[in-house]
């Protein structure tokens, strides 16, 4: 059980945004992808769910999934959120989260996702999972609030919960913690540890080095969409390449 990306490059015009990445993660693993602005690390989700079409593959749990729409690799357990939250804000918090199960009612095997046997038990199960959802990420109090009364923190925590009731294996988080607050950091935090205690994969894009170091059992760091260093957090971040890319040559030594 992988989701595995091999070689992918993209160029936009004359910019090679991805030359050869690869990466991998495995259920209950978290994955820190790291970089300047402009590594390319959203380029790169954008290629694994199905965003864009890159050179190279990517497999999830044995299967080819290069050319797959968006809603179908959701199926086939990849969510993900955006850098910048994408919402309806006019709809309540608890119908933006609900949003998350689409994929599998358009596909109309939400039955047989959920266990279920008839839909008026399943709207209430639906339900009961998205508050159950908006509850973990802080956002309880909330739920029957436009998700335009929200903060932008708050939004991202939204996303999280959405992207978490579609039932992922594998989770692709974009800069979910940059505008939280000490007790939401702390709150993602545990909502992403808790993800991959239960069996999820997790990609974590993340500026702030600290945060994700903490969280993640492996680090990834792009720069100019190039692979510079992977593996162990504390390597990652003092490796002369990952060290040069934030802070200057002049700190290399
Ligand atoms: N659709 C596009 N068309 C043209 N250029 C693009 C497109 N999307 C991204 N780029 C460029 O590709 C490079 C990588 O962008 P990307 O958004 O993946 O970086 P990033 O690592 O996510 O940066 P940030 O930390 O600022 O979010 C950048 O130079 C960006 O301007
Ligand atoms: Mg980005």
């Amino acid at each position: 059980m992988t989701l595995s990306a091999r070689d992918l490059s993209v160029r936009f015009g004359g910019l090679q945004a991805l030359a050869e990445v690869s990466l991998e993660v495995t259920p209950g693993r978290i994955l820190g992808l790291i970089g300047p602005n402009g590594a390319g690390k959203t380029t790169l989700f954008n290629c694994l769910t199905g965003v864009i079409q890159p050179k190279g593959t990517v497999v999830v749990d044995g299967v080819e999934i290069t050319q797959l729409r968006t809603d179908e690799r959701v199926r086939r357990g990849i969510s993900r959120t955006f850098q910048t939250p994408r919402l309806d804000m006019n709809r309540t918090v608890l119908d933006a989260v609900m949003l998350g199960y689409t994929p599998h009612l358009a596909q109309g095997r939400l039955a047989c996702f959920l266990g279920l046997p008839s839909v008026g038990r399943s709207e209430e199960h639906l339900r009961n999972g998205a508050i159950e959802k908006i509850r973990l990420l802080g956002l309880g109090g909330a739920a029957e609030d436009r998700a335009g009364s929200l903060s932008l923190g708050q939004l991202r925590l939204l996303e999280v919960a959405r992207a978490l009731v579609a039932g992922p294996r594998y989770l692709l988080l974009d800069e979910p913690a940059a505008g939280l607050d000490e007790s939401d950091r702390i709150r993602l935090a545990d909502a992403i540890k808790n993800a991959a205690a239960s069996g999820i994969g997790i990609v974590l894009i993340e500026h702030n080095v600290g945060f994700v170091s903490r969280l993640s059992h492996e680090l990834l760091a792009l720069v100019n969409g190039t692979v510079v260093a992977r593996g162990e957090p504390n390597s990652v971040v003092c490796s002369e390449k990952v060290v040069e890319a934030y802070l200057g040559p002049a700190y290399v030594h």
